[in-house]
């Protein structure tokens, strides 16, 4: 069983344990703004499979790399000029950047999936803490069994790994609620790999170019092991729902009166004022309490596809998409 740990309280001896934990070779989910995390030394080849064995992850899906800031960053990437633009901007913060590696990086092979690229990150709070009295990259998925819903609270972690991890580390809920956006350049053109909690007007700012986006039809997205069918509920899940019926869950954005609601099995509402950051970070948590309802279907409303709300809807296709 996993000893969870607050950083309310006790937030010295939280980095201790897991700084220990880490040194013996053993994962440990840890919390970070997007979604909690599930940390390993990126140089340590034994705990980079013990992440992939306790997630059932398949291991050509490789990790993303966190690293507590740019200068460490560059120990181990290579970085061209719109990829340190962006860098120096959001970082730390909800982006992932793939990156060439260094031909001398220690980051372990097992962790890039052999790819001679790497997805950086440099996260906020706590987990930027504990990468920096470690000293080395932390190798950290999302902290649940590949394919099922990401943890954004500790409870979560606990439910799904409790019985198979050490520690967990508390900080309450998730902030941002959905993972980290990826993007690379590659000959010059700024590529967005997987929407996230980083609304994707605010890196074509930056950058001063628009991003270019994989086909949101294809299923080969371009981050390998981006799975079509992912945030699996055990529930089946009805997009663009108008209306809801008595058998199912509904889980609803905005002010809208949805008919049928009032014999649904559970309403919950993402965000009732209209407000893409509140329903980013309540995504996760509710797909959980809607499938804990019983209900055979989860009925979602219509959300807008713009900043965080591309993140959200790409979610909600993946969770949508037939399973393997
Ligand atoms: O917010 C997040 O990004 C969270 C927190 C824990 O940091 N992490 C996360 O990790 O979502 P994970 O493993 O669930 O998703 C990582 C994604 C995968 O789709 C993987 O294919 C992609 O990143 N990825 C990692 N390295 C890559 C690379 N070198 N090239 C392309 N895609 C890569
Ligand atoms: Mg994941």
């Amino acid at each position: 069983m996993a000893r969870i740990i607050d950083i309310a309280e006790h937030r010295h001896e939280a980095l201790q344990m897991a700084s220990a934990v880490l040194s013996e070779g053993f994962p440990v989910a840890i919390p970070t703004e997007t979604v909690y995390g599930l940390a390993a030394d990126a140089t340590n080849a034994a705990a980079i499979t013990r992440i992939y064995e306790t997630k059932g992850r398949p291991r050509f899906n490789p990790l993303i790399c966190h690293m507590s800031d740019l200068a460490m960053a560059e120990e181990y990437a290579e970085f061209d000029p719109i990829s340190r633009a962006l860098a120096e901007a959001f970082w730390p913060g909800p982006l992932t950047i793939v990156l060439s590696l260094k031909a001398e990086s220690r980051i372990h092979a097992l962790a890039t999936a052999g790819l001679d690229t790497v997805g950086i990150r440099v996260p906020k709070g706590f987990a930027g803490d504990l990468i920096r009295a470690f000293g080395k990259p932390l190798a950290a998925p999302s902290a649940n069994t590949s394919g099922r819903i990401s943890a954004t609270s500790a409870a979560h972690v606990d439910a799904d790994l409790g019985g198979k991890i050490r520690l967990i580390v508390d900080a309450g809920a998730s902030t941002v609620g959905v993972e980290s956006t990826i993007v690379k350049v590659e000959d010059g053109d700024l590529k967005l790999l997987r929407p996230g909690g980083l609304p994707a007007s605010e890196i074509e700012r930056v950058a001063g170019k628009r991003l270019r986006r994989a086909g949101k039809a294809s299923a080969a997205i371009e981050a390998p092991g981006m799975l079509a069918s992912h945030y699996a509920p055990g529930a089946n899940v009805r997009l663009d729902a108008g209306a809801v019926k008595s058998d199912e869950a509904l889980i609803a954005f905005g002010a809208v009166d949805v008919p049928g609601a009032s014999d649904a099995v559970i309403v919950l509402n993402l965000s009732p004022c209209g407000d893409l950051a509140e329903a980013a970070a309540n995504l996760f948590d509710y797909m959980k309490k809607a499938d804990a309802s019983g209900a055979a279907t989860i009925a979602f409303s219509p959300i807008p596809d713009e900043g965080l709300g591309e993140a959200i809807n790409d979610r909600l296709r993946r969770a949508a998409a037939p399973r393997e």
